[in-house]
């Protein structure tokens, strides 16, 4: 009897195309299937976003002191940061001027010089090469210095182009985001904890599961603690009596805190933009539900060091969201997240609790109490990202209608994805 092998595709063969499928995306919808689960698309994205666009990769106190390195793989380009003799970031392209080897192991290190290990060529923390053994006297080492990556260090956060040809509206994000992100004096900031978590989806559905929190109340009970759900958009003829006059006084609180914390100098009022900019960001400074003072699960801070006077009480969450991370800012502690794609269906997401580098643990913070929200947030959205993957990528799937009260922020990501991909050629 002649066996019967059933073959089936996820994909029509024609969606293969990228120029097919960036053009099929409808406004108001999700991606076609193949632009989270393919290959093809996924290449295209360390093209296109991670190697011609502003990412976020660190924060000053990922190298808090000169000699302090710092290397992160993006994609197939390993960069290095290094605070060098002056006390200034500088990054570089982790690869040797020589023949190419990697120089710098993935990870952090303290280093007097970085020092190639394949034929020990070496660089001043400058990035000048001072050491070249057997090259001949005519070498020209000054013809050979590390290739500088282009680098803009946003208050404290340090963002970073692989192109030779960054988009100049970085100036417009940092513009926007230096005033806001200043008082929290990130330069005086240590990294409490770090957690590498690897989700089983590809980084777009990690920025969707992020960029909206439509699925918050119900799933994540440790954050709902601290979040007005309101905040994220409802559909107002849902809201029953009582929902609707807890929105109605949120608006309200709204109105008055953001004129008064802009008042004190303190800039809180929404931004989006993303649409339109090479460099999209969302910022928003936003009120924090119970006690309102942290993330935490009793909304009080964790830390009793506050990250600077100017933030010392009730000046709440800012909350910004980049291409390849978000950040919440309160005025105890500090949650930054960077989004690095691994493959299509793999994810890190690295995430940093920033302290005052002078808080102490154990005396004035307890580092459970810190970290727990987003540690067990995190874990929550890992299984939805991973489920959101497993459908992507059946038989089944369909581009589904965001909704345009509690989605909003998703139709703009996934409409400037397209404008982004489709403006680089694809
Ligand atoms: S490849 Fe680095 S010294 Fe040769
Ligand atoms: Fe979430």
């Amino acid at each position: 009897m002649q066996q019967v092998v059933r073959q089936w595709r996820a994909v029509d063969p024609v969606d293969d195309d990228l120029f097919t499928l960036l053009a099929a995306r409808k406004p108001g919808f999700s991606l076609p299937g193949a632009l989270y689960t393919g290959q093809a698309a996924f290449d295209a994205d360390m093209d296109v976003i991670f190697h011609r666009h502003w990412i976020v990769v660190g924060c000053e106190a990922d190298v808090p002191e000169a000699g302090d390195v710092y290397a992160v793989d993006i994609g197939p380009s390993p960069i290095v940061l290094v605070r060098d003799d002056e006390g200034e970031i500088r990054a570089f392209h982790n690869v040797c001027s020589h023949r190419g080897a990697k120089i710098v192991p993935t990870g952090r290190a303290i280093v007097g010089k970085l020092v190639c290990p394949y034929h020990q060529w070496t660089y001043e923390l400058s990035g000048e090469l001072t050491g070249a053994p057997h090259m001949g006297i005519d070498f020209d080492k000054a013809l050979h210095h590390l290739k500088p990556v282009a680098m803009r260090n946003v208050a404290g956060l340090i963002y970073v182009c692989l192109s030779n040809d960054p988009p100049v509206d970085i100036e417009d994000f940092a513009a926007a985001m230096e005033p806001r992100i200043a008082p929290y004096d990130l330069k005086n900031t240590k990294i409490a904890y770090e957690t590498d978590l690897i989700e089983d989806g590809n980084w777009k559905l990690t920025m969707e599961n992020n960029r909206e929190c439509y699925h918050c109340a119900g799933n994540h009970p440790e954050l709902a603690l601290s979040f007005h759900s309101s905040d994220f958009g409802f559909d107002p003829t849902e809201l029953n009596d009582d929902e609707r006059a807890d929105a109605e006084a949120l608006a309200a609180a709204y109105a008055q805190k953001t004129s008064a914390w802009e008042a004190c100098g303190l800039p809180s009022a929404a931004i989006n933009n993303v649409v339109g900019h090479p460099t999209q960001f969302r910022t928003q400074r936003l009120i924090i539900a119970g006690h309102g003072e942290s993330q935490t699960l009793d909304t009080r801070a964790a830390c009793r060091v506050p990250l600077s006077d100017a933030v010392a009480t009730g000046t709440g969450d800012t909350h910004l969201w980049t291409a390849n991370g978000w950040n919440h800012f309160m005025g105890d502690h500090a949650v930054v997240f960077t989004v690095i794609p691994v493959s299509p269906d793999k994810t890190l997401v690295r995430t940093k609790w920033l302290v005052h580098k002078d808080a102490v643990e154990g005396e004035d913070y307890d580092l459970a109490n810190l970290i727990s929200v987003w540690v067990d947030t995190n874990r929550e959205d890992a299984d939805l990202v991973r489920i959101a993957h497993q459908g992507a990528q059946s038989a089944g799937y369909r581009p589904g209608p965001y909704s345009r009260f509690t989605e909003r922020t998703l139709d703009d990501w996934s409409t400037w994805y397209v404008e982004r991909m489709q403006a680089n050629g694809y």
